[in-house]
């Protein structure tokens, strides 16, 4: 299973390119799961160190409909809009909550696979560093990150959405590396499944 996670808290642009990727993975015959920040309760970690004595977070919010999903998934894909030149804080809150499944199992995220998307409204508006940032928190899992490669699409998908839905839906080149993004990804998923990586 592959989980799509949106950083966006509105069902616009960066939604949308998301469900792209999964609704072409889905055609490729991978089962996917959608997750949205989008009116759900997500609190920032209070660094309470609860979940390295307890195996769990200690927050009760919707970061618990979220584990279940991690833990069954072998591909990640973590989708974010670009908000001050970088990742959204809704998108960062969840990353740093993921400490409690580290915490409970070191191996929690080795070997899964990752990509990135980063939407942003304007054209060079920090697209790269939201990739890099998403990319960062693979490595330091143990999730393999993969990129689309280069001729467009060398660190995982990015968008110039002008701010609109509309915008987005225009963005040729933007769907072209999400495509490369996409293929590479499920061809290292399905060579990869239920094989040892390391
Ligand atoms: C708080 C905030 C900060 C933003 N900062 C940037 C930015 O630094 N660079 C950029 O390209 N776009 C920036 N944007 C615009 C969004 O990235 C853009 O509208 C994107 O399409 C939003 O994704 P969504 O349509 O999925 O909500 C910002 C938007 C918000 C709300």
């Amino acid at each position: 299973m592959i989980v799509g996670i949106c950083g966006s808290p509105r069902r616009q642009a960066t939604e949308y390119v998301l469900k792209e990727a999964l609704n072409m993975l889905e055609k490729m015959g991978f089962k996917t799961e959608f997750f949205t920040v989008r009116g759900k309760s997500i609190e920032f970690c209070r660094h309470c160190d609860y979940c390295i004595r307890n195996k769990k977070c200690a927050i009760k919010d919707d970061m618990y409909g979220l584990y279940p999903l991690l833990k069954d998934s072998k591909g990640i894909i973590i989708a974010t809009p670009v908000y001050s030149g970088g990742m959204s804080a809704q998108i960062k809150a969840v990353m740093d909550r993921c400490r409690a499944l580290s915490s409970a199992d070191r191996g929690f995220f080795r070997r899964k696979v990752g990509m990135a998307v980063a939407v942003g409204g304007d054209r060079i508006g920090g697209q790269e560093l939201a990739l890099q940032q998403i990319i960062t928190f693979y490595i330091l899992n143990g999730i393999i990150p993969i990129s689309g490669g280069f001729f467009g699409a060398n660190l995982g998908a990015t968008f110039w959405s002008k701010d609109t839905l509309e915008g987005v839906k225009k963005d040729e080149e933007g769907f072209r590396n999400l495509r490369k993004t996409t293929r590479k990804f499920a061809k290292f998923l399905k060579e990869t499944r239920g094989k040892r990586v390391d």
